[in-house]
């Protein structure tokens, strides 16, 4: 198989996604697949004639969302991980978080936020911006002089802003690679939560790989993991993040369909705890997508 891995793109997670990338690449070609990499700097996509599949190592948007599947389907490319409509899905929050409660996926309550000072959920609440990734534009509000900042900053990210309660409990993130569920993650920082600076400085997290879960913990962190990923329609591989309650109840933050690849990445950490070492992984991510 000749590959192309796209990778850097317009989005902020432009950085994380050159990292992923050169990742990649790096070890297909230690497997000896003739390899092109590609630093796409905009949305203008310009392919190797003899093209047979596109390795996707781009976050966020334009990477995520959907629109770069959505061309490559229309140029008859393939390309690895889900298609154009459940990455879609996926992306938004908001969307996704509706289809989980159709779905009986539990997942936070939640309401789009806006502007002014009227609180969009009981106190205390998260803010996000309904599509971006890697915790970017994303605050905590505790109090209610805290919200305005917080709906100001995710709104820079996407006019479509989020408010979710918020969760007191232990973060947890499960990896799906065709029809396996790999070993559950526990993400503990050591300062704050786990957002940008914690997810990309090495050192700053304690990884727990597999999680210290009970038996019944594990299982119902992944049975939401696995509804949540289906029922947006999810393929191939993806990483659903979630929060383990007091009571050991999980509720379901996200799904990734492009999880990160990068050195301090849960996904490969999880495949490595399940005996796959990371060629390994990207050949049966490029494999399951050929099928
Ligand atoms: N959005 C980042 C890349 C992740 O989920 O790993
Ligand atoms: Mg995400």
């Amino acid at each position: 198989l000749r590959v192309v891995v796209l990778e850097g793109g317009p989005s902020h997670e432009r950085e994380v996604s050159l990292r992923t990338g050169r990742a990649v690449t790096a070890a297909l070609r230690q497997l000896d697949y003739p390899v092109e990499e590609i630093d796409l700097r905009d949305v203008d996509l310009s392919l190797p004639q003899d093209t047979d599949i596109v390795f996707l190592c781009l976050h966020g948007t334009f990477g995520e969302d959907g629109q770069v599947q959505r061309l490559l389907l229309r140029r008859g490319v393939r390309f690895t991980g889900s298609g154009a409509e459940a990455s879609e899905r996926a992306f938004d929050k908001s969307w996704s978080k509706e289809i989980f409660r159709k779905s009986g996926v539990p997942t936070p309550d939640w309401a789009l936020a806006r502007s002014g000072d009227k609180l969009p959920l009981p106190l205390p609440f998260v803010i996000k911006p309904a599509r971006q990734g890697s915790s970017i534009g994303i605050s905590l509000v505790f109090q209610k002089g805290e919200y305005r900042e917080a709906y100001i900053r995710a709104a820079e990210e996407d006019h479509l802003v989020i408010a979710e309660a918020y969760i007191q409990g232990r973060e947890l993130t499960v990896g799906i690679l065709g029809s396996e569920l790999l070993p559950v993650v526990e993400i503990r920082p050591k300062a704050g939560f786990y957002d940008y600076r914690n997810k990309y400085t090495p050192g700053a997290v304690e990884y727990l790989c597999p999680a210290p879960l009970t038996g019944e913990e594990a299982d119902s962190a992944a049975r939401a993991a696995l509804a949540a990923y289906r029922a947006l329609g999810c393929t191939v591989y993806g990483r659903v993040d979630l929060l383990l309650d007091a009571d050991g109840k999980p509720w379901v933050i996200e799904v990734n369909t492009i999880p990160g690849m990068t050195e301090t990445s849960l996904f490969p950490k999880a495949a490595r705890a399940a005996g796959l070492e990371f060629p390994q992984l990207c050949e049966k991510i490029l494999l399951l997508s050929w099928e």
